[in-house]
């Protein structure tokens, strides 16, 4: 279990899956954003027995569990806490890391684009912290899988402890090994790479795939994109396709509507593929 008090302008994520919220009732296990009156925010698994403690007092579990969603409590202090279902989008905002992770609007994408839905068996390298697996994870659960590559195992680790505190740990299988060596897996539906080199392995994602399976990979700078585009020239690829994606947030006041000071310029290039059988 992560200090949660331990620094209010991270938010914490310790546990997830939260995806039943239908009763209305905060539940045992249930992950919830609690939003401080100063707007802070932290996520925590309602565990019955335990306590949360932020800069603006205590709040016990017990008490949570069975509040109404939405609802707004207030600390042995008197300072009142807000109590939300968090979004998929902000658990993988805050999820414990130790590489750049994808951002949710290229994972978004990712997931439509390589049709990742229940029962898909994907297949991604680097694991990173693991903000792509646990979107893949929940997108393809109750009947899919996630195999997941990863070179280090200090990085590994972080991941695994991620998917774990999600509750997702039974839908994701992690390898610690380089993919030079190539994958264990065939006839896969999906496959995304978040590595350096991608061309390096082409030959081992396109024995991976099932015919008419999709290739993903996000690269952080043109020469690389270029790189993978030259190389994919020789191997059975087609509906290449290369895209960016911009977000501009808005400040939402009614009567000054206009974009936030500030926007991230540049994530990454996406590139999508589909693996076609050999034609002699
Ligand atoms: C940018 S991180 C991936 C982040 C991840 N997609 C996420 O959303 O959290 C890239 C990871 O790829 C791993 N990596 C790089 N080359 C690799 C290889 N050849 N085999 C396996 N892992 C590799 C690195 O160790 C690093 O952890």
């Amino acid at each position: 279990m992560k200090d949660l008090t331990s620094s209010p302008h991270q938010p914490q994520t310790d546990d997830v899956a939260n995806s039943n919220t239908k009763s209305g009732i905060l539940r045992a296990g249930d992950i919830v954003l609690i939003v401080s009156r100063d707007k802070r925010e932290f996520f925590v698994r309602l565990e019955p027995g335990k306590q949360f403690q932020n800069h603006q007092g205590v709040l016990e579990h017990d008490n949570l569990i069975g509040q109404k969603w939405g609802a707004t409590v207030e600390s042995h202090l008197g300072y009142a806490h807000l109590l939300l279902p968090p979004s998929l989008e902000q658990l993988i905002r805050n999820i414990k890391r130790n590489t750049q992770i994808i951002y949710p609007k290229e994972i978004g994408y990712i997931l439509m684009k390589m049709n990742i839905g229940p029962g898909t068996r994907v297949l991604e390298a680097g694991t990173g912290s693991g903000g792509l697996t646990l979107a893949l994870a929940r997108m393809v659960m109750p009947y899919g899988h996630v195999y997941t590559y990863e070179a280090r195992e200090d990085i590994q680790s972080i991941a695994i402890k991620n998917i774990e505190n999600f509750g997702l740990t039974e839908f994701v299988t992690f390898k610690l090994r380089d993919i030079e060596t190539g994958f264990d897996e065939c006839n896969i539906d999906a496959l995304f790479l978040d590595v350096r080199e991608p061309w390096l392995y082409l030959d081992h994602v396109h024995a991976a795939l099932k015919g008419g399976g999709f290739f993903g990979a996000l690269l952080p700078t043109t020469n690389q994109v270029a790189d993978l585009l030259y190389y994919m020239q020789y191997q059975d690829f087609g509906f290449i396709e290369v895209e960016e994606l911009f977000l501009r947030a808005y400040k939402p006041i009614p009567r000054r509507l206009r974009p936030t000071d500030r926007m991230i310029a540049h994530t990454g290039y996406l590139v999508f593929a589909r693996a076609l059988l050999h034609q002699d």
